[in-house]
């Protein structure tokens, strides 16, 4: 949702935290600044961080210590007024938060009645509350402290103090937070580790109900008592032209050709040199469950899709995939002996952090399948597979969801090696011939932008049909579509689209199929004509082997259950060719954030 930087050592730190703010801003509707030195410097701009850099450009900032916000408005209008930091009443103290915080009207009624608010926002009243703690005779630890005891709901946020340009206040209950740990005199905070990898590899958790004093020299963390609590440092291997687009245009074409390497990646990081697979040590202590539930959201959710059907083809595990907004608020009836998995991108999504609290509180052993080291459900989790993608700076999801699919094949594979079942999937050779295949595809972008043109330049709403598999692959095209090109797009079971689905046809609405099953080829072509005949512009994308003439897209053949990495490829690029035709801002959708940490 919104972002936040803190910086504080020698260099120039509006041009750390604004290089930071950029990592983090998916669709920022405002962004601000406050730089310390002789006093404190505060600028705030509505629309996006190329607009608070221009409104600041010929101001000599010179100071080496301040912070920054992206704002994503919850509470209160996307303006000047509203956008982070907010300042106390005298000016003192500054602050940038993430989240939202539910009792401070109760706050501000019974400690800040004579106070005057300037926002709208519920981030006003922490700082005007430090203030007032300040003035009641604390020093501004205790104070900053006092306040986090006595605010509810989700917060990350980082104060500085006008008069201390050598410290930066930091805190975090369930809204993301990282330390990054700077090699020389140097240390910074952000909402994610993207946003410092310009600065340093080097990173601390922080935990709920913690906070943290950073100083040039030191960070020193403490709960929300006083009490000091130590904690280890750890590398991630990313480094900063990762977070760079390179001499692509946008990071999501890029991503969208990262795959191959990604998927190379994984299999270097689950295969031992003996060609065996390794899924880490502690994975050996798992129970093999009776049942799996896959929990996630979004693309997540659809990767988790293609998941289930490894489980239970491969490991033979029955397997259930829910949506983690629905699960939260209508649990369905747990088996005992149950494992969770959870598939996240960023670790961070509250839908699927909210399930995961509750399932542990239950008892449930969890396991989380995500890209970000050091996220919360990469730490909390029992057991943890990255997905090693990589960065994914994009707000459309395309290499995270690859790593994700085969991801869960590695997974399911290991399980059925636990069980000493025969796979019929040998794992690492299928997903070398996939990476081949997708690098086929990849080639193949000018039929992309072709297609993209011919089937969705009008804008009209479309619809993606598949089967089993193809299905699962319809979902994810559609989301990419709709998301990245705001075009109207549906995918739909191929069979359930004559139950109502099909009255939507007009002249022209353009269809895209998926058809790469032998068993049910047939039937798709039967279901194609019917379209035909009322009008739908159909596009049909069918493997090797089963295509016919006409068909708009011969995908290559690989293993039946590894089919989504590759027939999700064409469909990444058509809605980043539509995205461009209909002059999108690719990489930022609108309305849309990377992660999304509020319910
Ligand atoms: O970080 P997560 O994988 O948990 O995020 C889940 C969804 O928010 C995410 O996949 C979203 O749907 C993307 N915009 C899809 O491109």
């Amino acid at each position: 949702m919104s972002g936040l930087v803190g910086y504080i050592g020698e260099r120039n730190a509006k041009e750390t935290i604004l290089e930071g703010l950029k990592k983090l801003e998916y669709q920022g509707d405002s962004s601000g600044i406050a730089i310390l030195g002789n006093g404190v410097a505060v600028y705030k701009e509505k629309g996006k961080i190329q607009d608070l850099e221009q409104s600041i450009q010929a101001e000599k900032l010179t100071g080496t210590a301040g912070i920054g916000h992206t704002r994503w408005a919850t509470r209160g209008k996307p303006n000047r007024m509203n956008a982070h930091p907010h300042q106390s009443r005298s000016g003192r103290f500054v602050l940038v938060h993430n989240g939202m915080v539910q009792n401070d009207a109760e706050l501000k009624k019974k400690y800040l009645p004579e106070v005057k608010l300037m926002s709208e926002t519920d981030t006003e009243v922490i700082v005007q509350l430090v203030e007032y703690f300040q003035h009641q005779g604390m020093d501004v630890e205790k104070a900053f402290r006092r306040v986090l005891n006595e605010l509810q709901g989700t917060f990350s946020l980082v104060l500085v103090d006008a008069q201390d340009p050598d410290t930066l206040y930091a805190a975090k209950n369930k809204s993301p937070l990282v330390l990054g740990i700077g090699h020389g005199h140097e240390n910074m905070v952000a909402s994610n580790t993207m946003a410092m990898i310009h600065v340093t590899n080097q990173f601390k958790d922080l935990r709920d109900k913690e906070y943290v004093i950073l100083s040039r020299d030191a960070v020193e963390i403490k709960d929300f008592k006083g009490q000091k609590i130590d904690r280890q440092t750890y590398t991630v291997n990313w480094d900063a032209s990762s977070t760079d687009k390179g001499n692509y245009e946008h990071f999501m074409l890029k991503e969208i050709d990262q795959q191959p390497t990604v998927l190379r990646n994984i299999i270097k990081e689950y295969r031992n040199k003996d060609g065996q697979l390794r899924a880490g040590d502690h994975l050996d202590h798992m129970h093999i469950p009776k049942r799996i539930y896959i929990v996630a959201c979004g693309t997540s959710y659809h990767a988790g899709l293609a998941g289930k059907r490894l489980l239970e083809q491969v490991a033979r595990i029955p397997t259930e995939v829910h949506i983690a907004s629905e699960f939260l608020y209508g649990q369905p009836l747990i088996e005992a002996d149950s494992l969770f998995v959870f598939i996240s991108q960023s670790g961070e999504t509250a839908d699927s952090v909210g399930v995961f609290n509750n399932m542990k509180q239950l008892g449930h052993p969890t396991l989380a399948v995500t890209n970000v080291e050091g996220s919360t459900l990469y730490r909390e989790a029992d057991y943890t597979l990255l997905t090693h993608a990589g960065p994914e700076m994009a707000g459309a999801s395309t290499k995270a969801y690859t790593a994700q699919v085969a991801v869960m094949a590695i997974l399911s594979t290991y399980l059925a090696e636990r069980q000493s079942l025969q796979t019929g999937l040998d794992v690492f050779y299928e997903l070398q011939k996939v990476s081949r295949a997708m690098e086929t595809l990849q080639g193949l972008k000018d039929q992309a932008k072709q297609i993209a043109h011919q089937f969705l330049k009008g804008g009209k709403s479309c619809f993606f049909i598949g089967r089993q598999l193809d299905h699962t692959v319809c979902l994810e095209g559609a989301l990419k579509l709709k998301e990245s090109s705001y075009i109207q797009a549906e995918g739909y079971a191929a069979g359930e689209f004559k139950h109502g689905p099909i009255a939507l046809i007009e002249e022209g609405t353009p269809v895209f199929v998926l058809i790469t099953d032998e068993s049910t080829a047939s039937i798709m072509r039967n279901n194609i004509q019917e379209l035909d005949s009322r009008g739908a512009n159909i596009c049909v994308l069918a493997a090797e082997g089963i295509s016919e003439p006409g068909d708009a897209w011969v995908l290559p053949k690989v293993h039946p259950l590894l089919t989504p990495l590759v027939t999700v490829i064409p469909l990444q690029l058509i809605a980043y060719y539509a995205a461009l035709a209909l002059g999108r801002e690719v990489d930022k959708p609108r309305h849309l954030t990377k992660s999304v940490t509020m319910e």
